[in-house]
């Protein structure tokens, strides 16, 4: 394994066992949204790989947007508030919109990121995350795609961070204790 991967102590979901989900989750989106236009949007920047594979595995017509947002203060998310650092470019109003993101964590993000979409008049709101900490969900949160419900460990990989590195793991992994240490 690479100099990247070996800081990796166990590995959860290899990428083959991540494709093979987001395409389980690519077959229920496209059934779902058979005959309407779907508008994918990504938060930014854990999502990135995530919106990259489902959007190939969805295999139709779709477009593409991105938000970046951003806890107030020191970047814990004790706070509660959000703030847009990137909106979209598209005129939601009337499209049938689905949140893409990696991980649902506290729900902090996405619940202020779904009650902000929806005061745009989309004709729906949805999302699909690939992971869920169930032990961690503080606020309401009610994704309609989930890959998987994982225990309350700090995982890194595929757009997961550890002071902003491992996002480009294939794999996702918790990370070795000399990690933390170094
Ligand atoms: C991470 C992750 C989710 C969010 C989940 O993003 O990508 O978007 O936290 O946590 P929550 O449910 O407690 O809100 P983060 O804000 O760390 O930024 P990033 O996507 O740039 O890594
Ligand atoms: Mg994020």
């Amino acid at each position: 394994s690479s100099a990247v991967e070996g800081d990796l102590v166990n590995i959860l979901f290899t990428e083959e066992q991540i494709q093979t989900r987001l395409g389980e989750m690519a077959e229920r989106i496209r059934a779902d949204y058979e005959g309407e236009e779907l508008l994918l949007v990504g938060v930014l920047r854990g999502a990135v790989m995530v919106m990259a594979d489902l959007a190939r595995a969805l295999d139709r017509h779709l477009e593409m947007d991105f938000m970046a947002v951003s806890s107030y203060g020191s970047g814990t998310k004790s706070s509660g508030v959000v703030r847009i650092l990137k909106d979209l470019d598209t005129d939601i109003s009337g499209r049938h919109v689905l949140v893409v993101d990696e991980i649902i964590d506290t729900g902090l993000t996405l619940s202020w990121l779904i009650s902000n979409l929806s005061s745009r008049n989309p004709a729906s709101v949805e999302i699909a995350t690939l992971l869920r900490k169930p032990e961690a969900l503080a606020m309401p949160v009610e994704p309609k795609y989930v890959g998987w419900d994982i225990p309350n460990e700090f995982v890194v990989g595929y757009g997961l961070d550890y002071q902003e590195r491992y996002r480009n793991l294939r794999d996702i992994g918790t990370l070795a204790p000399h990690v933390y240490s170094s």
